[in-house]
């Protein structure tokens, strides 16, 4: 596609698709991400959940509850028992103006599915959730993408990127493995986005990008953080004037769950 040498350059807008074509089908299942590539997203978005016996999933949510059809804590089930699951059904219950059947029965994909189904004809950009509570998320991260070759040598820079909103998940992976495209998530609840230049300076150490909570940040936060030589991708970002905003302050990118939104606006741009 255009521009594919330089992903990673502050002059593109990179269009991640928020937990796939989420707003269009039921997330993080693969006609999600699939959609996602069809509405010509450049990233896929993968948040990673462990189950108890170590496989990384695609999931959001620490619990199955709201996606699945079963319920409790992702890490006190075993693989084969999420893969029983329906992760579709749910959808189509909440939001019947887009419901398919053939969202009915979908399975919760690994991430080694995910790279196996996408391979090389998509990017990643994918979050360790929650990795506090899961032990070795790190590592099977990194040799999961090393086993589909998406890291290393003969991979293309900016073919993944890992987001985190945990620093110290980030500084493992870049203890691990230097060359990979790091970002830092932060989250402004409920007061103004604030970020002093010394945060700046020190999440340069390990990461390329900040990503922040779109409705709490401003224009003058945005070019902070342009001025230290960070990328910003703000989330979740789903309306058009809202997304116009966020280029016109100097975005160089955005998570949102309208991956044919933001195509049609860079289009027309
Ligand atoms: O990863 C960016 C954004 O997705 C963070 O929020 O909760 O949707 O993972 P969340
Ligand atoms: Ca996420």
């Amino acid at each position: 596609g255009k521009g594919d040498k330089d992903l990673l350059s502050p002059d593109r807008v990179l269009n991640v698709a928020h937990r796939g074509a989420s707003g269009h089908a039921p997330e993080h299942t693969i006609v999600a991400y699939q959609l996602a590539k069809k509405m010509k997203a450049d990233y896929i978005e993968i948040d990673l959940q462990m189950t108890k016996d170590g496989h990384l999933i695609a999931m959001h949510d620490e619990t199955l509850d709201r996606t699945t059809n079963g319920t409790g804590l992702v890490k006190d089930h075993t693989l084969a028992e999420i893969k029983r699951l329906d992760a579709g059904s749910w959808f189509n219950e909440a939001h019947p103006d887009k419901a398919k059947p053939a969202y009915k029965g979908l399975k919760v994909p690994t991430l080694d599915e995910v790279l196996r189904h996408f391979g090389h004809s998509a990017n990643y950009y994918i979050e360790t959730k929650a990795p506090e509570i899961y032990p070795g998320m790190e590592e099977k991260l990194l040799k999961t993408l090393e086993a589909h070759r998406l890291i290393g040598k003969h991979a293309k820079r900016g073919k993944v990127i890992i987001q985190s909103f945990s620093p110290e998940s980030l500084k493992k992976i870049h203890a691990l493995n230097p060359e990979l495209p790091l970002v830092t998530l932060l989250w402004y609840e409920n007061q103004q986005g604030h970020i002093t230049k010394r945060e700046l300076d020190e999440i340069k150490t390990y990461a390329i990008g900040v990503g922040a909570n779109f409705d709490r940040i401003d224009r003058a936060y945005v070019q902070k953080v342009r001025k230290s030589g960070l990328l910003f991708h703000p989330y979740t970002v789903n309306e058009k004037p809202d997304m116009k905003r966020m280029l016109d302050w100097g975005a160089t990118g955005m998570f949102t769950n309208y991956a044919d939104r933001l195509t049609d606006l860079l289009k027309k741009n």
